[in-house]
């Protein structure tokens, strides 16, 4: 049987990153056989690839770059790693994968989904998730998580970055509204009731 491909997407501050290790933990004491990867990244090329997209010195990258290199890391990520494991039978969570780059490229910069959707053909090439879990939060509550994990107050540069947020917001929850394969997680909520509102689905996934 081929294995199950679930992702997980979700805003700054939405604790996913908490989120998804107690649900490998979890799933590793019961024995389920999964991969966890990572977009951008996954792969040897991919993770070089992200190297030069987050490099916070290459602030000349024109957007439609940063969108095909999202694209560039996502494809060697489909061919020399999802489609191979699922092919054996087992399943591969991905901390995020195509809908970030709707939501974030395609939504928050303004690229358009219908462009992000077209580069994203040859990437993803029909390779769709069985389950994606969002990590919902208004980004004003995400943003001051942040601020008190750092132990600093909301700067400048926060406030500025928070229309940017509530614009991905927006478009995770309209890609969201018109999937058949989303789990919307209310992420404001205290860390032990997201994370069993989001491993109860996880695991119904993986053992179906
Ligand atoms: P990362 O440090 O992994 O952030 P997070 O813990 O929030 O997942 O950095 C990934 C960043 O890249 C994150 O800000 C979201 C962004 N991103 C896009 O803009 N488009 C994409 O297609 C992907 C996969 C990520």
């Amino acid at each position: 049987m081929r294995g199950k491909f679930i992702t997980f997407e979700g805003c700054e501050g939405s604790g996913k990153s908490t989120i998804l290790r107690l649900i490998v933990e979890k799933l590793k004491e019961e024995g389920i056989r999964f991969i966890l990867s990572r977009e951008p990244g996954g792969t040897k090329i991919g993770e070089e690839i992200r190297s030069v997209i987050l490099d916070k010195a290459n602030t000349e990258m024109d957007p439609v770059t940063e969108a095909l290199l999202y694209a560039a890391s996502r494809r060697q990520h489909v061919q020399e790693l999802i489609i191979p494991t699922l092919n054996k039978g087992i399943s591969v969570l991905s901390d995020r994968y195509v809908d970030s780059s709707l939501a974030y490229q395609g939504g928050a910069r303004g690229l358009g989904i219908e462009l992000i959707a077209k580069i994203n053909e040859p990437a993803t090439e029909g390779v769709k998730p069985d389950l994606t879990v969002l990590f919902d939060i208004n980004p004003e509550e995400g943003l001051k998580r942040i601020a008190q994990n750092a132990s600093r107050e909301v700067n400048r540069l926060d406030l500025e970055a928070l229309d940017f947020h509530k614009k991905v917001r927006k478009a995770f929850l309209d890609i969201a509204k018109s999937s058949d394969h989303f789990a919307i997680i209310d992420a404001s909520k205290p860390i032990d009731e997201v994370f069993e509102a989001a491993y109860k689905i996880v695991h119904k996934t993986l053992t179906e």
